[in-house]
This record gives C-alpha cells, structure tokens and sequence, in this order.
C-alpha cells in the first residue's frame, strides 16, 4: 500500500500522520510506503513547524527529517489511497483529479470528521496529534483488520 497525507501547508498535520503511519506500520511489520504533501506551496523545502516536531517528539516519533512537497498530479498514480485532512482539502485535491479512478482514490482520515488547522494555534497541537494518532490506527484497522 502507497499511502499519501495531504493538508494545506505539509507543515503541520500532514508531516504528524506520515510520522505517525511510519511509526505504526513499521510497528506492524508492514511493507507500506507512507509520505505527505501539501496542496499549498508556501513552504516547500522546508521542515516541518517546530511545534508539530515538538509534539510527535512527546510520542517518541521523530519527524525532523521530512521535507514540505507540494501536491502534484503524479501523485494519484504513485499513490494507492491519498489521505486528506479537512474538505478544503478535499476539494482542492478533488479539483486536480482526471477521472474518476482518481478521485476515488481521495478519503478523509477520520472520515466524516475534519482534523483542524492549528496553524494559528499552538494549542492545537495536542489535541490534533491526538486525533491523527486515532485517524491513522482506524485507518490501518479497515485495511488490515487490526
Ligand atoms: P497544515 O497547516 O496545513 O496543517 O500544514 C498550515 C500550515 C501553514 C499554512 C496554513 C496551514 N499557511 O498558510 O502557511
């Protein structure tokens, strides 16, 4: 399984859900490749927010080394499910899609439910890794049942 993680800046939540599905599904032994991109280009080349390095940091995760990419066509061919954060970003990946073998390939993590934004907040951390950290076991639970 080729699995991508998209928000807006690949800064924050994104880089926290490919640090985290590394993290499980080497746990598991797994042979999946995991890696993240925004849909925005404001902060390519760059690492991710400290705070959200910090906060996988506390969970015994080490996200330092990722890279901020910006979402690129290619990518509904080199990824088997791409995994967005909220419907803005739906939509907006939506919008590059070709066809419809694309669009399907396009799910929410946690589903019906948005992880917010905590750009603008550094409380919002927390909570959001919280909810990644679940968004990413559920998500693994459907695909291997565990
Ligand atoms: P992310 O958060 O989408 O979770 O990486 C954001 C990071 C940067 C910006 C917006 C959201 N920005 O506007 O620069």
């Amino acid at each position: 399984m080729k699995i991508l993680m998209v928000c807006l800046g690949n800064i924050c939540r994104s880089p926290l859900a490919h640090g985290v599905m590394e993290q499980l599904v080497k746990e598991r032994g797994l042979d999946w490749q995991v890696d993240s991109a925004g849909t925005g280009n404001w902060h390519i080349g760059q690492g991710p927010d400290r705070r959200s390095t910090r906060e996988a940091l506390k969970h015994g995760i080490d996200i330092s080394n990722q890279i901020c990419r910006q979402f690129r066509i290619r990518d509904f061919d080199d990824f088997d499910l791409i995994v967005v954060m909220d419907r803005s970003n739906r939509t907006d990946v939506l919008n590059l899609a070709r066809n419809e073998q694309d669009k399907a390939k396009v799910i929410m993590l946690l589903g019906d439910k948005e992880v917010p934004d905590p750009y603008h907040d550094d409380t919002q951390f927390a909570p959001v890794f919280n909810l990644v950290e679940q968004g990413c076991k559920d998500l693994l639970a459907k695909y291997i049942g565990s």
